[in-house]
């Protein structure tokens, strides 16, 4: 029995919101383990009786983009919940609860969307322990809850939403018709503390150090004696995964590390150097022509990247076969990628053919071990943190799996590539060491770690205001002046933009002065390029790459 499943925790239930996954994190927050799980796959192991396991301590129903009015939306049979575990509806779930038990749902006059000052009804209401009388929320609803369920009590309202918060006591049930996950709520946590804790009674000892402890040893159970492979990328998600296995098997874990040839510059040796450092035993292997050879003559995005990802596949599996008696392949895989794939709407539309290495499990016909398969990524980097690798690492930018190869548009030749990996080396290094006031990224991980107090004001490293930085060689060339001589050269674009998840993004404010250095260093140091431009699009409708 592992441990997850012996440990208490907390199933969401997935109606299709946009922001269950939000649910998920603010759960998490509280060192209480939850899943996920499409509304329409009873997550149980005893799914004919439909039992709820003891260590299933409460059920939350998300929102949706649906109504419940229409006959098409998504619905469960209530009775495998309610009553055996204390549920909350949030949203789309409250109206569904209320539907299902006797109550209306209609039609509001006008959309309501957006804050609006709740007043709860009774203060000494369980569920709103710490919260005052009135407080902020936040309202994303076309349909109100026109008449409660039976047996229901109303317990907070808004000034335009009467029914804004019900319970159903003998039942466990609470519903909200606002979102207590996002941050507009001010509250919200304390109300999801006070269901989670109070009302479910977990204890909360969900921690970094318990999911280590616990995880080695199941890998230690799990893998025996068994040798295991990992392809590392210099990522932060392969590296965690990598010393947490290393933990639990030492140097039975084989790592290997290729070279593409489409990393930044310098990036391979001091990645593995940091890679030995850490004490894990892995192999760099050199490939960067094979890969400029596979991407000789494709122009086209797609095709460029189903090149590089078939070489990839084609040099792991040759290097892999050197390491006799594998019977495992290691992956960086972590929980939004599962969620991702097994979601209501199904594996959402691929844009980019991202999971470039898709295809490696198949061939290599090995069996599949994902150490962060349950984390989302900032329990991903905090793990890392606690198992000693360093903060620079962690706090990298996502950088893609076909690498330089889509920031050199059009077709990859040697030339181009060096280009690009000096104009970016530059890039790069002055968002380093320039020091701002801007916030820190989402992933600028314990980015107090490289604060400094710079006249009385909290500085930081441009870098870790960002979530994603890099260059693009564009494949045209413009005229310029250079001394006396007229130039025919390369453009290259900078791009920085803030994120959450890379699915929306925003370009940076980057300050004027910052990119005129950059703009002048780049132009002077790196041969062949005459013109620097900075992209100031956002996502949608731009991507962050260019390709
Ligand atoms: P886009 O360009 O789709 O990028 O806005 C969103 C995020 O995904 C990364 N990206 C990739 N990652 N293989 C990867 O591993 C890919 O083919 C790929 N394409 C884009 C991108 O860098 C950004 O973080």
């Amino acid at each position: 029995m592992s441990y997850i499943c012996d440990m208490e925790k907390i199933i969401i239930l997935d109606f299709g919101s946009q922001v269950t996954q939000v649910i998920g994190r603010r759960v998490r927050e509280l060192n209480v383990y939850c899943e996920i799980h499409p509304f329409n796959k009873f997550p149980f192991e005893d799914s004919l009786k439909k039992t709820i396991p003891s260590d299933i301590k409460g059920v939350i129903f998300s929102g949706s983009p649906f109504s419940v009015r229409d006959e098409n939306s998504p619905k469960v049979n209530i009775g495998d919940y309610v009553g055996k575990v204390p549920v909350l509806g949030i949203c789309y779930g409250a109206q569904f609860i209320a539907q299902n038990g006797g109550g209306m749902v209609e039609a509001s006059q006008t959309r309501e969307y957006g804050r609006a000052e709740l007043t709860v009804a009774d203060e000494n209401e369980p569920i709103f322990r710490d919260v005052p009388k009135t407080s902020q929320v936040w309202m994303s609803h076309g349909d109100s809850i026109t008449r409660l369920p039976e047996g229901a009590e109303l317990i907070a309202s808004t000034s335009s939403v009467r029914n804004a918060a019900y319970k159903i006591a003998s039942k466990y049930i609470y519903a909200f018709q606002f979102h207590p996950e996002v941050f507009h709520t001010q509250y919200g946590g304390t109300m999801l503390r006070n269901f989670v804790k109070g009302i479910c009674g977990c204890k909360g000892d969900w921690t970094t150090e318990s999911f280590i402890e616990a995880t080695v040893s199941e890998l230690k159970e799990k893998l025996g004696e068994d040798e295991v492979i990992l392809g590392l990328s210099g990522g932060v998600d392969s590296s965690v995964a990598a010393v947490l296995l290393n933990k639990a098997i030492g140097s039975r874990l084989h790592c290997i590390f290729v070279d593409n040839g489409l990393l930044r510059k310098n990036e391979f040796e001091d990645v593995l150097e940091q890679y030995k450092d850490m004490g894990l035993n892995v192999v760099g292997v050199r490939a960067a022509d094979r890969f400029l050879e596979a991407l000789s003559g494709i122009s086209d995005p797609e095709g460029k990247r189903k090149a590089i990802g078939k070489t990839f596949i084609d040099v792991f599996d040759s290097e892999a076969q050197k390491i006799t008696g594998a019977k495992w392949l290691a992956q960086g895989t972590i929980y939004p990628d599962v969620i991702e794939s097994n979601s209501v709407k199904g594996p959402s539309a691929t844009i980019k053919s991202h999971h470039n290495v898709g295809g490696l499990p198949e061939k290599m016909n090995l069996k599949i071990v994902e150490p962060l398969r349950s984390l989302f990524k900032d329990e991903v980097r905090r793990t890392g943190r606690a198992l000693g690798i360093k903060r620079e690492l962690i706090s990298r930018h996502p950088f893609p799996g076909p690498g330089l190869g889509i920031r050199v548009l059009g077709e990859v030749t040697k030339e181009k590539l060096d280009i690009l990996k000096e104009a970016d080396h530059i890039f790069i290094s002055n968002l380093r060491t320039y020091m701002t006031e801007l916030p820190p990224a989402s992933n600028g991980f314990a980015a107090e770690e490289s604060e400094v107090v710079i006249n009385g004001k909290k500085m930081r490293p441009l870098y870790d205001s960002i979530w994603q930085a890099g260059t693009i060689l564009l494949p045209v060339r413009s005229v310029g002046v250079m001394g006396d001589e007229r130039t025919y050269e390369y453009t290259i674009a900078l791009r920085a933009v803030v994120s959450n998840d890379g699915m929306t993004a925003d370009w940076v404010h980057i300050p004027y002065e910052f990119l005129a250095k950059v703009s002048n260093e780049i132009i002077n140091k790196v041969k062949g390029v005459n013109r620097v431009c900075y992209d100031i699009s956002s996502k949608p409708p731009a991507t962050i790459e260019w390709e």
